[in-house]
This record gives C-alpha cells, structure tokens and sequence, in this order.
C-alpha cells in the first residue's frame, strides 16, 4: 500500500501492511495479535519525511469522537480522541465559544499526535489548554492515563518524544477551555498587525482564529496543494555568549530572550541568510516566503529531501557555528 495519500510531504513510500483502527477494543486485538510484528503508529502524518519503505505493519489511528466531560460557569473539559484531525477541533470549539486554542489553528496532524511535540504557535502552546491524555502500551496493551505533570513538555518536546518513545499510543486528549471571560494571546506583532488591518479592535476568540489563519495562508504551504511539514527544524537556543558573538558578525540577527542566558533564534532567518530561501531543485526545495519549511513539489523523494535537510545544516554551521536540530520525524 503506498503511504503518498498519509504524510502531508506526499511522499510516496509503500507500507508493507497497513490497517485502519476506529476502535480502541480493535486497537488492543490488534496489538495483542501482532506482539511480534514491527508497528508503525501513523496518525495525521503530518510530522514525518519518510525516506524509505516502511517494513512494517502501519496502524492508522483513526479514532473518533468529542465530548464533553465536566463544565463549571467558566470552562468545559472536553475529550477529543485520536483520531479528529487538529484544525476540525479548533473549529468546532469555536462554534461553541469554547476559548484557548483559536491560537492553534489550521495546524496540520490529529489531537492524537499533538501532545506528542507539544504543538504551538503565536504564543500559545498545547500544554496551556492540557489536562491529561489516555494511551495504551504497546507492549501489553495497559491503558494509562497521563497527567500533565506526567508528559515533560517543553519547547517541541515531551516524554513521548524522549523517554518514552515507541512505548505507547495516545488514544485521546483532555483539554480545559474557557467558556467566557477568554484570555486572549494576541501579544504577537504579526496577530496584532492582522487585527488592526481589519480594524477589530476588541477581538473575538473566531477573530484571532481568523487572524492566525490569514498569517499562516500566507506564509506556509497548503499540504493539500504542496507536500510540507510545516517547519522541518527547531528555533535553535543558543547561550548569552554565543549571541553576542553572532551579533557582532550578524548585527540583524532577530532572537527572542528566553533568560539570561538563553536566546532563541529563528531558523528561518539563518537559512535564509544561508541563501537557501525560494532554493528549488528538481521536485523539491526551500519554501518561497518561510524558509523553516521544506516542499515537495510533486514526486521527490523523502531521501533527496533529507539530503536537502543536511546541506542546510551543514551551511547553517559553517557560517553562524550554530546547530539546527530536525523538527519533523525523519523514518
Ligand atoms: N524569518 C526569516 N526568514 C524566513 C522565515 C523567518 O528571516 O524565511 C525570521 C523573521 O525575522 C521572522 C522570524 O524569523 O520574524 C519568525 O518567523 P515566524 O513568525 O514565521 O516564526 P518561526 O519562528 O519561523 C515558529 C514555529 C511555527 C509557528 C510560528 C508562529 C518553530 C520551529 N516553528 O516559526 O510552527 O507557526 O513560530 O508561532 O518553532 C511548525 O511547528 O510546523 C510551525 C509552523
């Protein structure tokens, strides 16, 4: 079965067996069944370049379902399963004038997939809205519930990513969101600029939404009609002594203190500097107005896009001695 149709990079890998799972109990047969068998979890595909054939047995994470939970005067728990693509979610919030998430709109992936790098975007980051997830264990099929203290979130990371990796699938999310009296994020100049152009002066959560959606139209690729996965590397965190040495060779260098001794710099500016930015070979490239985002333009390959990947790295190095560290999965 080819696997083009499941990661938003389009990339044209073959599974060697593929099965769709819309219910838990047919999730633990199927692991029980299959305890010697490689797996490969697959949720909205929207966080991997695949670069080879996958020799194992891909299980689509297909669960449905949202709910609510509890609610008090001022904010509803609600249970998303895995399965629900991201942005359908937020939409459905936002009929309901549930707030919290309107910042993370039209992200790409399932709820399933979005603890697992702690999505975030202008400002606002799953973790804020997180109050626990459920997931069931690969090896004996136990089912676990995750508190928020449990996941280790931090900038694209959680323990999914790191101690715990392979281990477990999430079945479901639990978030916490306002009813009323939202907290808006709209401290980023771009969601500011957005809302004045418009002339809203006092937002509504489905105008930040709308916002968010006009900015990132226009910076990033449609998957539908270009294969991305959204920003291929992490901001990278560099030290307070590092910084002024690339300040003093780079005095436009945009960053974002983190602490005293941490500053975040945008990738995107280093590859752009780098001269990657609107780059295309073949099939394949460095998006036109984000330079974060890696494409394919049709039938690349997920091999000729890692190596694009490396030669980024490789030049970042060279010219700023800083490391970029890949954000999207590489299989
Ligand atoms: N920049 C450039 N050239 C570029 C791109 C960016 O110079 O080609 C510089 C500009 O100075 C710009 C700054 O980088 O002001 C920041 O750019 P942007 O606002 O587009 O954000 P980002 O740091 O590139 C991060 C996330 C995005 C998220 C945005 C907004 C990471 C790895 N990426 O990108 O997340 O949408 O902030 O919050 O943290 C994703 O994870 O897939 C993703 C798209």
């Amino acid at each position: 079965a080819s696997l083009k149709s499941f990661n938003t990079f389009g990339i044209d890998a073959k599974a060697q067996s593929y099965c769709d799972i819309s219910a838990i109990e047919d999730l633990k047969s199927v692991l029980k069944e299959h305890h010697k068998t490689p797996l490969f979890v697959l949720g909205g595909g929207s966080n991997m370049l695949l670069t080879k054939d996958i020799e194992a047995l891909v299980l689509h994470i297909n669960l449905k379902g949202i709910e609510i939970i509890s609610e008090t005067e001022h904010s509803v728990i609600i249970k998303a399963m895995a399965g629900e693509n991201w942005h359908n979610f937020v939409l459905w919030c936002l009929e309901h004038n549930f707030g919290g998430i309107e910042n993370l709109s039209l992200i790409p992936g399932n709820i399933g997939t979005a603890p697992i790098q702690n999505i975030g975007a202008y400002g606002v980051e799953l973790k804020d809205v997180f109050i626990s997830c459920e997931a069931l264990k690969i090896d004996d099929q136990s089912k676990r519930t995750f508190l928020k203290s449990d996941c280790n979130f931090g900038y694209r990371e959680s323990i999914f990513k790191q101690d715990l990796k392979g281990q477990y699938i999430i079945t479901s999310v639990n978030l916490e969101l306002t009813k009323n009296s939202h907290i808006l994020h709209t401290d980023y100049g771009v969601i500011r600029n957005e809302l004045d152009a418009n002339d809203i002066k006092e937002p509504s959560i489905r105008d930040i939404s709308d916002a968010v959606i006009a900015i990132r139209q226009s910076k990033l690729p449609d998957p539908k009609e270009i294969g991305n996965s959204g920003s291929f590397f992490k901001n990278p965190i560099i030290s307070a002594e590092e910084f002024i040495e690339l300040e003093a060779n780079f005095p436009d260098v945009p960053s974002y203190k983190i602490s005293d001794e941490a500053i975040k710099i945008p990738a995107g500016w280093l590859i752009e500097k780098a001269g990657f930015k609107g780059k295309r070979f073949n099939d394949y490239g460095v998006h036109n107005k984000q330079a974060l985002v890696l494409v394919n333009y049709g039938n690349a390959s997920g091999k000729e896009i890692f190596e694009l990947a490396q030669l980024i790295q490789k030049t970042v190095k060279r010219l700023f001695n800083i490391s970029i560290e890949t954000e999207v999965n590489i299989i």
